[in-house]
This record gives C-alpha cells, structure tokens and sequence, in this order.
C-alpha cells in the first residue's frame, strides 16, 4: 500500500514506523489511522520484522490527538462508530499485535496520541515530551482506550486525576507515574529504542508472542489460564528445543522463530 501520511524504515530486522504529518501535530485523521491499520498487519505478517518502534515526525509532537476537525461536527451514533472502528483499527489492534511495539514518544503525546502510545507494548520518551488527555476540556472522554489503559498504566488515583482536570504531564513526571520506562534527549531517543529493540532480537519470538498474549489476557480477567495454556505451546516449539539445548550446551541460541 502507498502511504501518504506516515513512512516506514526497516533495518535489522526492526521497523521504525513515523507518523508524518508535522505540520497537524501529526495528528490522527481516519487516512492517517487507516494507513497505520495497514503498516501495522503487514509488518505483523512479515516475518522479517521482529520489533516495531513508532514515533512522530518533526521535535514537537508524538501525536497531539485525534483529528479535531474531523470529528466536531459528530453525532451520538457517529461518535460511538469512531470510537469503536478506531478502537479495532489502531489502538487494541496493536496491543494484541504478536510483534512487539515500542512507542517512542518525542513530543507532545495528547489525547489519542497518548492512547496510541499506551496501546503499544512499552513506551520511552524524549524529555522534551508532554502527556496528557485532554478529552474533558473539549466536552468528550477518551474513547481509544484512555480510560482503560490509563489506570492499568498508573493506577486509578492518578489517572483519575489527569483525565479529571485534563492537564498535560512532562516526561519525568510520567516516568515517575510509570507511563514511559525511560527519558533521555531527542538524539538518544530512537537510538535507545533500537538498542531495547536489539535485546528483543536475541530471544525467542514465539515466546515473545506468547507472552504478550497472557500478558494482555491478565486485563480481561483471564490471565492464569492463557499463561498456562501459553507456557504449555512453547513447549512444542523450535525455539524451546533451541533455547533449551544451548542453555544446556553453553552457547548462543540461534532461534529459528517457529
Ligand atoms: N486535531 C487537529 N489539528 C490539530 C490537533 C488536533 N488534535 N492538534 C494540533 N492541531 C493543529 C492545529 O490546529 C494547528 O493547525 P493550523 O496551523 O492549521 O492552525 C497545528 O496543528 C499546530 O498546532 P498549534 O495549536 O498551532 O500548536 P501550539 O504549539 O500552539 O499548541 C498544542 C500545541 C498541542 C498544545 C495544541 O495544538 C493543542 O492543544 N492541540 C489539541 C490537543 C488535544 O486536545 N488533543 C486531544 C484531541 S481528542
């Protein structure tokens, strides 16, 4: 598919996907969603790509929200049909994706950017970002996922809060919530990304895909069940047998990812 609104870099088995609408903030229209829907699948579907790192173009933004102007003009039904295709399209596709997605957040991370970051599975942030869902200050509530992943991510109180009273957080304060594992400058940011990116490499990715499952399975009430059935699997694969066997050999697993 030709993008138009985001570009995709592939080295090294990683992805780096870039939101590219700087001069909107790289705000989130239906093309810019759609277009991400797709990158996301196939790059799923690529057994080349093991990691995926998205970021937004530009120093000033990750993503500063939805499309405002796309949307303010919505009734009640088409406000709930944003929501939930935008929901399947982009922010709960990713969290279930089985390769792993780092958000690298290198600005502004507002509204359905920060939805979008935290559907992702870890976050690490530039210390010039700013956080926040400012939904309530335009009459609406988060509807990617804000109000779910949020509190998971920080706990109720302080998600509480920052949906409450709208406001935006720095980088260091979120990594003192725990929304984002790291802050470093601009410069280091991707460069950091790459580097967790690469320790990803040296594992297992079908172990990595199981996890993520029971992970993210633990959210919907349902977690030790699928951790059993998802130890159990591994247990079928090559890269047990590989994992294993090196262990036991003293040497470097070559994981054949099957
Ligand atoms: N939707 C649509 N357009 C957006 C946008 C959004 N969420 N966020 C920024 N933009 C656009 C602005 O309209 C502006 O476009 P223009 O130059 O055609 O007028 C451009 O991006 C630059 O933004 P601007 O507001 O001029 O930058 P700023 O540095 O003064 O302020 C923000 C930055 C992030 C504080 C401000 O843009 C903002 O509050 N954005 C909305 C955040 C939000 O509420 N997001 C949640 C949406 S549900």
């Amino acid at each position: 598919m030709e993008y138009h609104n985001i570009y995709i870099e592939e080295e090294n088995q990683v992805a780096v996907i870039t939101i590219d609408r700087p001069k909107k903030l790289n705000a989130l229209n239906t093309t810019t969603i759609k277009e991400l829907h797709n990158a996301f699948k196939e790059l799923e579907e690529d057994e080349a790509i093991r990691v995926i790192i998205i970021t937004g173009s530009g120093e000033k933004a990750f993503v500063a929200g939805a499309d405002i102007s796309e949307f303010a003009h919505f009734d009640v039904e088409q406000g709930k049909k944003l929501s939930a295709s935008g929901q399947e399209l982009l922010f709960s596709f990713v969290q279930h994706l089985s390769t792993p997605v780092i958000a690298a957040i290198n600005g502004f991370a507002l509204g359905g950017g920060l939805e979008l970051a935290m559907g992702c599975h870890f976050r690490v942030a530039s210390d010039n970002a700013k956080m926040g869902l400012p939904e309530v200050s335009l009459g609406v509530i988060p509807g990617y996922g804000g109000t779910q992943r949020l509190p998971h991510l920080v706990g109720k109180g302080i998600a509480m809060e920052m949906i409450m009273t709208a406001g935006m957080i720095d980088a260091q304060k979120a990594l003192q919530y725990g929304l984002v594992n790291y802050v470093v400058s601009q410069e280091e940011l991707l460069p950091l990304c790459q580097k967790l990116a690469g320790k990803i490499l040296n594992n297992s990715g079908v172990a990595i895909a199981h996890a993520i499952k029971a992970v993210n399975a633990g959210y919907n009430n349902n977690g030790y069940p699928v951790e059993i059935d998802a130890f159990g699997s591994c247990f079928g694969t090559e890269d047990f047998k590989e994992g294993t066997q090196a262990f036991l050999e003293k040497r470097k697993a070559k994981f054949p990812g099957k």
